[in-house]
């Protein structure tokens, strides 16, 4: 169709489709204040009939031009209907001139409750599947959110047609304005903006279901309305498809400010390419073969950033529910563990021992623990970082020196006393670390190690645990709390080694009190763009954490098992990752060149 007849095509659809409503309103005005004036419904005759004119040549119209819609037919029937009354019944003629609206109404309401339960297609299909492409409009999803509209169409009829019963006010003209003008509003402010809106949203966060795409043409039309907002925010990337087979196509997917868009073509600059067999590419989008499968086995082929792959199936999906697990609960052992407390008010100085090598951007360790110095300085505590990467600090050679020739003060005059009192100094001492190989950093360790000044070699039994009195009478009981971030994504089993050592220090240091232990399994995937939720998870709890502190003295269980929860299923974790991994093996970047032993 050329762009000038569409329009005309178009212009007609509206005219159309607004003359059944004008008619209504006019045979509603014109009747009334006729028989108002005393006429009766036979002096009527002339003007209906032009009334029953105008409306079938309306439908013939809108027939020929194959714009014919539910609610022309609807609404026409009913006016035509009731015209044929007062010419055959004009008794029951008159009641339908002095209801016409209402008559409307009622009819509107039947054909909008009665058709979906005998099977047919919901009215508000024809409408909405305007806005989408055949491929979302023959989706189950969208046939189901359809229903739901109609059905709420069906209760605006409803609400209509009691809103054309009510007496507005006694002067005759505005009430015939008011009944006809409120209804009609009601629609036009509830009932369109739903029909436009409410797929997108439904579709949006409706629980996903399997796809039935008969082509990749047709599922790449459907995408651009599939894209999940909540995690597309932030994303700005072109994915290149080169498929080839069954059909072969060549076109991107443009991805940003929260938008899907498909073009035919080759773009000159993705940021990812995927090279595979269309019939391929259709299974793994259908569900039926699993993408990340076929990937491992190389059945396909991305070149540029492969990161996206893993997000691909979730930016299209409205909900990843299905690959949540259950929260693990944070505490190690499979036994409840108690933390300590203050009281409140108790913490006013903190001392960060960051032993995280990587910077700010990068470690997850880090993020959890500025977040907890930002909720502690917004309750009022004065906070400090140590950055141990920038410290020298030499390994203790366990010559006893520092309880023997010089009691509490270490052969080494490297930057290790001056720290020492710092955290002597301090209410709460935060550890951050990460991860390494079941335990804290080497950096944490060394300046562990290197505390011995702060106790005495005597040896007590408190609680039935063997340990050393602390040296110095004067240090007041402090917290300690441990934030690391781990790659796995379990916590037990991982992150047991970090909690035996501070549950220890908790135990035997005297002063110290353990009052939190914050660990971050699967802690690189924090940085994808769809784990933004669970990233502002983390933060908040982190933040909360570290205010409740100061004003409570306390650190709630909560805001630990929000950390330790992966938010993600061990075997799609590894499928991910595993994926991923192999995406830079096929750079050939990474393994090349690797050493061999013989
Ligand atoms: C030497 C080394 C050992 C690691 N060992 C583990 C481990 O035992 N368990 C684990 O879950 N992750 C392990 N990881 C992954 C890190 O814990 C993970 O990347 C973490 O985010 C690092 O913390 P950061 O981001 O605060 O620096 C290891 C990483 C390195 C470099």
């Amino acid at each position: 169709m050329k762009a000038d007849e569409y329009k005309m095509t178009a212009l007609i659809k509206k005219i159309t489709g607004i003359v059944p409503f004008l008619m209504v309103t006019a045979i509603n005005s014109v009747a009334l204040a006729m028989l108002k004036t005393g006429k009766q419904a036979d002096d009527l005759r002339v003007f209906l009939i032009i009334a029953a004119a105008v409306i079938m040549t309306n439908i013939i119209l809108s027939k020929v031009k194959k714009v014919l819609t539910y609610f022309t037919i609807a609404i026409s029937s009913v006016t035509l209907l009731g015209i044929l009354t007062v010419f055959v019944y004009p008794q029951l003629g008159i009641l339908f001139l002095n209801n016409i609206i209402a008559a409307l109404y009622a009819a509107l309401f039947l054909t909008a409750f009665f058709p979906p339960i005998f099977g047919l297609d919901p009215f508000t299909y024809d409408f909405s599947k305007k806005n989408y492409p055949e491929s979302v409009h023959r989706m189950p999803q969208f046939k189901s959110i359809n229903l739901v509209l109609n059905y709420i169409w069906a209760l605006i009829f409803a609400l209509a047609f009691t809103l054309t019963l009510i007496t507005y006010t006694s002067d005759y003209a505005l009430q015939q304005i008011l009944q006809t003008i409120v209804p009609i509003t009601m629609q036009l402010v509830i009932g369109l903006p739903l029909t436009r809106k409410l797929p997108e949203l439904l579709m949006a966060k409706g629980s996903p279901q399997k796809n039935n795409f008969s082509s990749v043409k047709e599922m790449f039309e459907a995408m651009p309305y599939g894209l999940n907002t909540k995690k597309s925010d932030g994303l700005d990337v072109v994915i290149q498809f080169k498929l080839n087979g069954e059909e072969t196509i060549e076109g991107y997917l443009t991805i940003s400010r929260n938008e899907c868009s498909y073009s035919d073509g080759l773009h000159v600059k993705p940021s990812t390419t995927i090279i595979s067999d269309s019939k391929l590419w259709l299974d793994i989008s259908n569900g039926d073969v699993s993408g990340d499968e076929a990937f491992i086995n190389k059945r396909y082929t991305v070149e540029g950033d492969a990161g996206i792959l893993l997000t691909l199936s979730e930016l299209f999906t409205a909900s990843v529910s299905s690959k949540r697990v259950k929260k693990q609960k944070n505490d190690i052992e499979g036994s409840s563990f108690t933390y300590k407390s203050f009281e409140p008010g108790y913490i006013k100085k903190i001392v960060v021992i960051n032993s995280s090598p990587r910077t700010e951007q990068f470690s997850k360790s880090l993020l959890m623990a500025n977040k907890f110095i930002a909720g502690a300085e917004s309750a009022g505590a004065e906070t400090e970082m140590v950055n141990l990467k920038d410290k020298t600090i030499n390994y203790c050679t366990c010559c006893y020196s520092c309880w023997t020739k010089t009691p509490g003060v270490c052969i080494f005059k490297d930057d290790m006393p001056k720290i020492l009192e710092k955290i002597r100094r301090a209410d709460l001492v935060v550890y951050v670390t990460p991860l390494y190989v079941f335990s804290v950093s080497a950096q944490l360790k060394v300046f562990i190690d290197r505390m011995l000044p702060l106790l005495q070699p005597y040896m007590v039994k408190t609680d039935g645990i063997t340990n050393h009195p602390n040296r110095f009478e004067e240090d007041r009981p402090n917290g300690l709390v441990v934030f690391s971030a781990g790659g796995f994504p379990e916590v037990r089993k991982n992150f047991d080694g970090i909690s035996a050592i501070v549950r220890n220090i908790g135990s035997h240091f005297q002063t110290t009190n353990l009052m939190a232990e914050f660990f971050l399994p699967a802690s690189e995937l924090l940085q994808q763009p769809v784990y933004r939720e669970r990233k502002t998870r983390v933060e908040e709890a982190c933040f909360n954490a570290g205010r409740d502190a100061v004003l409570t003295g306390t650190i709630n269980d909560s805001y630990m098992e929000i950390v330790s929860d992966p938010d993600i299923d061990q075997d799609v974790f590894i499928d991910q990752a595993n994926m991923f991994w192999k995406s830079l093996d096929g750079k050939k970047a990474y393994y090349q060149g690797t050493p061999k032993l013989f």
